[in-house]
């Protein structure tokens, strides 16, 4: 049964990743494009090889929500929009003025390879290109000006992605609070897994509770992913993860594990994608994919 689940998992996140790396490839501007350098650098780090959880997240409510069985026409480039706004936080995240790594996805980071200044602009244009790409999404203008807005906000500095990136960097080198890991990990990685969720069924046309019940799976799905990636770091090896482990320990960052140790951690986890789950009873059989991809959230091992 575990292994049938996991088969179908594999083909869920298979079928998404090829439909997001085919949009991806067709909304970025090509190697040749000049200026060159830039260009090569967004690309390096969008096709080094990320799992592409959160558009799959995306395309995945779009399909449930529709309740056809087949997900809405185009969602994909939201899916891509919103992969180009992760890969931007994580070249970011790896500058040596964030968190100094020099390995990510299994490959030198961007700065490693493109130089700071180059990585520091491919992150910027990564994020206009998103946003290009949301603006010309191909639904109604008022569902695609809530998108934006959304989006925007999940990935901004109050309560959103750069918030969270900022508390973890201060939070540096203090002994770590229960309330402030879960703020630092509820902004800097879930607020976008939850708009992952948000936006696909606002794409789909969600009703106000449909967009209610996204919105509170997303938060504990979203809590749930950043705890297992704070735990691999602890119990996986580099050539597992595609990026430094041991990183967290080593520069004294606030995670889970710190608070609570590893195996209340992966506990913690489990139950949240468990009472995350109750959100979506109402749509029965239609959720199975869904949950199928919000388990891989805290079974992965990279
Ligand atoms: C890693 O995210 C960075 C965090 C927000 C914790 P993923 O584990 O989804 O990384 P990729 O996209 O597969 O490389
Ligand atoms: C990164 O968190 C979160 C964002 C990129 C916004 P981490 O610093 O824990 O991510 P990894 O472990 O380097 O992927
Ligand atoms: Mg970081
Ligand atoms: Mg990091
Ligand atoms: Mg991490």
């Amino acid at each position: 049964m575990i292994t049938k689940m996991r088969e179908s998992v594999r083909e869920i996140l298979g079928q998404g990743a090829e439909l997001i790396d085919h949009a991806l490839d067709r909304l970025l501007p090509s190697a040749e494009q000049a200026p060159i350098s830039i260009h090569r650098a967004m690309r390096h780090s969008v096709f080094a090889g990320g799992k592409r959880l959160r558009p799959v997240l995306c395309m995945e409510t779009a399909r449930m929500i529709v309740g056809s069985g087949q997900v809405p026409q185009g969602v994909e480039e939201l899916g891509a929009a919103i992969e180009m706004l992760h890969t931007y936080s994580l070249i970011h995240d790896d500058l040596p003025a964030l968190d100094n790594d020099d390995l990510r996805r299994g490959k030198p980071t961007c700065h490693v390879v493109f130089g700071e200044a180059i990585a520091i602009l491919a992150g910027d244009a990564l994020q206009t290109q998103a946003y290009e790409v949301l603006a010309r999404l191909q639904c109604p203008a008022p569902q695609t000006v809530e998108i934006v807005r959304s989006i925007a906000q999940a990935t901004g500095s109050v309560e959103g992605m750069i918030a969270g990136q900022v508390m973890d960097l201060e939070a540096e080198e203090h002994e770590p609070t229960a309330e402030l890991v879960e703020a630092i990990h509820r902004a800097k990685t879930g607020a976008l897994i939850r708009v992952s969720l948000v936006s696909g069924g606002i794409y789909s046309g969600g009703s106000a509770a449909d967009i209610e019940r996204l919105r509170e799976f997303g938060r504990k799905a979203g809590l749930a992913f950043q705890i297992i990636d704070d735990v691999l770091d602890v119990t996986q090896n580099s050539t597992q993860l595609g990026k430094t482990a041991g990183k967290d320990v080593a520069s004294e960052k606030a995670t889970w594990p710190a608070v609570y140790g590893v195996e209340q951690s992966v506990k913690d986890a489990e139950r949240l994608v468990d009472e995350a789950f109750a959100q979506l009873t109402v749509y029965g059989e239609r959720a199975d994919r869904l949950k199928a991809v919000a388990r891989y959230l805290v079974e992965r091992t990279h």
